[in-house]
């Protein structure tokens, strides 16, 4: 629960378009929503923060206090949060710093808002960078140029989930790629696979759990209901979803800490998780896509009284 003195804050943010008076007076504030991470659910705390090419940072500094913030944990553990920032609100992947990026990062906070610097002479914790990245377009290449029906919408989805996947192996290869030829000659990152590659799988293990969970628990049984001749093919995606759904457990499992654990089974899970995902979106586009091409989305609302 944000204090009293928070929620008075958040409430000011959000009647004046994002400026808020008294001791934040011309700074550069921001609300981060977070899932938290034992709760499930959403908390909003007031941030300062300082822009950084597209993205913006955020510090864990707790007023330079000995623990992190709460609102770290919990990003640590739902890497997809949503910022408020003047009269703009978009979901961003939540990325802490590491290694000589963090310190690099840093050094260019405390230029812009000296106080963290004080912050971070009362503490012996590293102070966290947390870079908060917009979703990016090139992640939405191919998905429907507009949505109107619901096989617009899923196309999109798998659109989403496919670029995410890709994107995800992409880093995981550059990595291994970057440590295999360099003969030990570490460039100062991470020496585990890193909290990029950590963050963006844990927020697409999430989002694929969230689509699949949706589709048995309602897309399926209302198509199904009205294709009694389909349930073979209803079996067929639920076995799918239930592959797809082991190898996820797989990964979450080598998520658990905050570095990944046992990178090249991490590799090779994430290469099963591609192959099995692919050709479940492949099969299920094919089957389903034209038996949702009528339906219009977002759904119509039934006319006032009916
Ligand atoms: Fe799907
Ligand atoms: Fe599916």
């Amino acid at each position: 629960m944000p204090t009293s003195f928070q929620q008075s804050v958040i409430d000011e943010f959000r009647a004046n378009e994002g400026k808020v008076g008294g001791p934040f007076e011309g700074g550069d504030l921001l609300l981060l929503t977070t899932t938290g991470a034992r709760s499930g659910s959403s908390r909003t705390t007031p941030l300062g923060y300082v822009r950084h090419e597209h993205s913006l940072l955020v510090v864990g500094a707790n007023l330079g206090g000995p623990r992190h913030p709460g609102w770290y944990y919990n990003l640590l553990a739902h890497p997809v949060v949503r910022v408020e920032v003047g009269t703009s609100s978009f979901e961003a992947l939540a990325v802490p710093a590491e290694g000589a990026r963090r310190e690099e990062l840093f050094a260019h906070v405390v230029r812009a808002a000296p106080g963290y610097g004080d912050y971070q002479a009362l503490t012996s914790r590293a102070l966290p960078v947390v870079v908060l990245e917009q979703a990016e377009p090139e992640v939405w290449e191919g998905r429907p140029r507009e949505v109107r029906t619901l096989a617009d919408k899923l196309l999109e989805v798998h659109t989403w989930l496919r670029g995410q996947v890709r994107q995800v192996r992409a880093e995981v290869e550059a990595h291994f790629a970057s440590r295999g030829g360099g003969g030990g000659g570490g460039t100062g990152t991470s020496p585990g696979l890193g909290l990029q590659i950590r963050q963006r799988c844990l927020a697409f293990c999430q989002a694929l759990e969230f689509h699949h969970v949706s589709e048995d628990g309602h897309l399926f049984p209302g198509i199904a209901r009205h294709h009694p001749q389909l349930t073979d093919v209803f079996d067929r995606l639920a076995g799918e979803h239930r592959t797809v759904a082991r190898i996820q457990g797989e990964l979450a499992a080598l998520l658990d800490g905050v570095a990944i654990a046992d990178p090249p089974r991490f590799r090779a899970e994430l290469e099963e998780m591609s192959a099995q995902l692919n050709a479940h979106l492949d099969y299920e586009e094919e089957v389903l896509l034209p038996l949702l091409a009528d339906v219009p989305w977002p759904p119509v609302a039934p006319p006032v009284g009916s």
